[in-house]
């Protein structure tokens, strides 16, 4: 059995997941399991490498594109930015109701979360503009919005000129339509390195890379 989230799980994984969780140890069991009241997406190995790039390189300033419910990426960059004790996360959703119902489960179910994620709702273009002057750069960016090449390259070309040396860029669904444009510029240039790539069974794609310093 592929352990990938049990929001991702089918009828029969649910079941069986049941009985399998006690022998699973407790931190594994978070990474599939997520908090019981948020839904979110991405899939246990997704989920980790969110998390230990996080805690490994201690971010100040965190941007995401794709909120969803909040229990997916947002909630695994939230809390390896609380367990290092600083950092925010700006995270930005298209979906009024779904953002909304984001923030208010960060408030209601995980309180110690809150000081650490900035909930947008809208247009990343406009509403990211005074958290990106005001953060003066980006640390750690995660792409997981529509499903769309061009939507894609358009995110990464308007964070770029705020990204350092030294930030860290991880694309989701690295596979499909979404990341290949994104994916066309990152192998082709010298000033990304490819650290990470996560592939299936484990992964539906999910890549982390590293921009270098510039001459
Ligand atoms: C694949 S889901 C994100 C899953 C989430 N990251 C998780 O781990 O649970 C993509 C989300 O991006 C949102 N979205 C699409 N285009 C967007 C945009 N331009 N800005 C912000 N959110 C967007 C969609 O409404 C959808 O909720």
């Amino acid at each position: 059995m592929i352990l990938k989230s049990t929001s991702a799980f089918g009828r029969w994984e649910k079941a069986a997941w049941r009985v399998a969780r006690v022998f699973v140890a407790r931190r594994t069991r978070w990474f599939v399991e997520g908090h019981p009241k948020l839904d979110g997406q991405l899939w246990l190995a997704d989920r980790k490498l969110l998390y230990e790039t996080v805690r490994a390189r201690r971010p100040a300033s965190c941007f995401e594109i794709g909120t969803w419910k909040g229990g997916g990426s947002t909630l695994f960059i939230a809390q390896g930015l609380c367990d290092n004790g600083r950092g925010t996360l700006h995270t930005i959703e298209v979906d009024e109701a779904m953002a909304a119902e984001a923030r208010r489960n960060y408030e209601t179910h995980l309180p110690p979360l809150v000081r650490h994620v900035a909930f947008h709702v809208g247009d990343y273009r406009r509403e990211y503009a005074a958290s990106l002057a005001a953060a003066g750069g980006v640390d750690l960016l995660l792409l997981d919005g529509a499903e769309d090449a061009d939507q894609t390259l358009a995110q990464y070309e308007f964070f770029l000129p705020h990204m350092r040396d030294g930030s860290a860029l991880i694309v989701h669904d690295w596979l499909t339509d979404k990341a290949q444009r994104v994916k066309e510029r990152l192998e082709h240039s010298s000033d990304w390195r490819i650290e990470r790539v996560l592939l299936p069974p484990r992964s539906v794609g999910c890549a982390l890379a590293v921009r270098q310093r510039r001459a």
